[in-house]
């Protein structure tokens, strides 16, 4: 919210945190959170709808602990997701785990702390059913249906690394028999960032069409994707209009087919949004050719700019709603040419001590940072009306040194 050319969170003035907790820092607003998951659950009127938060786009402890309470699971993708989801206090049953390129010692660890595990290939198939006969498992299709706001992103379809095809129904089948594995849930996950329904319809018809062949299903998993406006100009996906047809689709699925539970794995809807970074700009360099914004934190602590070509808004805190009179490129502190959170950008007059924030970057923000040029990741505070609490301390340089030996 803006008021008086200022920038708040919450309640509270994002100059004044910064003030208190440092930059570069990450702020996390609980209320938006909360807002976006019930405004998801509440759209989606099928009989048992289940929202399993995808704790890659950001694994906070407390940040999970908010979904823990509002009644979501957790797709987890890695041992240490499942772990952290159980000491979040989520019950075994409440995580499914959807590993790819999964190694024997990665299933045993989950198998031992009875979590679900969503089979990526059929030699995975085989080595689960010959570790684990007679036990339950989801598997992850591939519906032959791809989408996403980046080619890197984009998880179904022919050129797509996860899942087992569509069209492997039927050795599925033999295999889950011979080992007399129970399959009780379907998946796909078909990509992220989506801001359009069809590609979720395609991918749910094509799934839907071989859950047909499955007899013990509890449950489809359509995944998560859901994308949101990072653009002033982007249009948000119609919730409305998309929770009353996937209602009625699977609906109508379980007239004919039996009653299963409709599960989504949102990740960036529920958390992204919540997120800004404050950054601090220490130099402004004006060449003749461009005018560069320097920054006290570069792509170490928020890479999707570079990786993907992601645009954010930036807005001058401290001189938010002011005109904007200059075309400038923002940019971080990292050795390599390509550190910058965006290029040729409208924006205030803008000077030294001036504090920046980055929009938008509550998923895969923080979760995606690293130590590169050795600099310490960024703390996370958590804002809630006009609370402000510190849900991860910054790293320090020692704590970067621990590990060497
Ligand atoms: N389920 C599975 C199995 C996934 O692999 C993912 C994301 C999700 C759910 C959640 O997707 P979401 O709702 O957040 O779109 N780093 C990229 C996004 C990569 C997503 C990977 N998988 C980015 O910053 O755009």
């Amino acid at each position: 919210m803006i008021r008086n050319n200022t920038l708040y969170i919450g309640h509270v003035k994002a100059s004044t945190i910064a003030d208190e907790y440092g930059t570069p820092l990450y702020v996390y607003n609980s209320d938006r959170i909360r807002k976006n998951y019930n405004s998801l659950i509440k759209n989606i009127r099928y009989w048992k709808t289940e929202i399993y938060y995808a704790c890659k786009a950001n694994y906070n402890l407390t940040i999970l602990k908010i979904l823990k309470d509002l009644g979501s699971g957790i797709d987890a993708v890695s041992p240490g997701e499942v772990y952290l989801a159980l000491k979040a206090g989520f019950s075994s049953t409440k995580i499914l785990f959807t590993g790819n390129n999964v190694t024997d010692e990665e299933m045993k660890f989950v198998k031992e702390h009875d979590v679900l595990i969503n089979i990526d290939s059929l030699s995975q198939l085989k080595r689960y059913g010959k570790n684990y006969p007679n036990s339950e498992i989801s598997v992850r299709i591939n519906p032959n249906v791809g989408a996403g706001h980046h080619p890197h992103v984009i998880t179904g379809g022919p050129k797509s690394k996860f899942g087992i095809y569509y069209s492997r129904g039927d050795e599925i089948k033999r295999i889950a028999s011979h080992y007399n594995l129970k399959i009780v849930g379907l998946h796909m996950h078909i990509g992220s960032g989506i801001l359009k329904p069809e590609p979720f319809f395609l991918g749910i018809e094509s799934l839907l069409n071989t859950a047909k062949g499955f007899c013990d299903l509890e449950f489809i998993d359509i995944g998560g994707g859901l994308g949101i406006p990072y653009k002033p100009q982007e249009k948000p996906l119609d919730l409305k209009k998309f929770g009353q047809k996937l209602s009625k689709i699977f609906a109508s699925y379980a007239k004919t087919h039996g009653k299963v539970a409709l599960r989504l794995e949102p990740g960036r809807y529920l958390v992204a949004g919540s997120g800004v970074l404050l950054t601090r700009v220490n130099t402004v360099k004006k060449t003749q050719h461009r005018i560069f914004i320097g920054t006290d934190t570069g792509f170490n602590s928020l890479i999707r700019p570079i990786l993907y070509g992601a645009h954010h808004e930036i807005i001058v805190a401290n001189k938010a709603g002011r005109e904007k009179t200059q075309k400038v490129d923002v940019c971080g502190n990292i050795c390599e040419s390509g550190d910058f959170f965006a290029r040729n950008r409208i924006m205030p007059e803008i000077e030294e001590g001036d504090l920046l924030a980055i929009m938008d970057v509550g998923a895969y923000g923080f979760s995606m940072s690293s130590n590169y040029n050795f600099r310490p990741r960024p703390a996370e505070v958590l804002v809630s009306s006009n609370k402000v609490k510190i849900i991860r301390r910054r790293e320090t340089v020692e704590d970067m040194l621990r590990y060497f030996r």
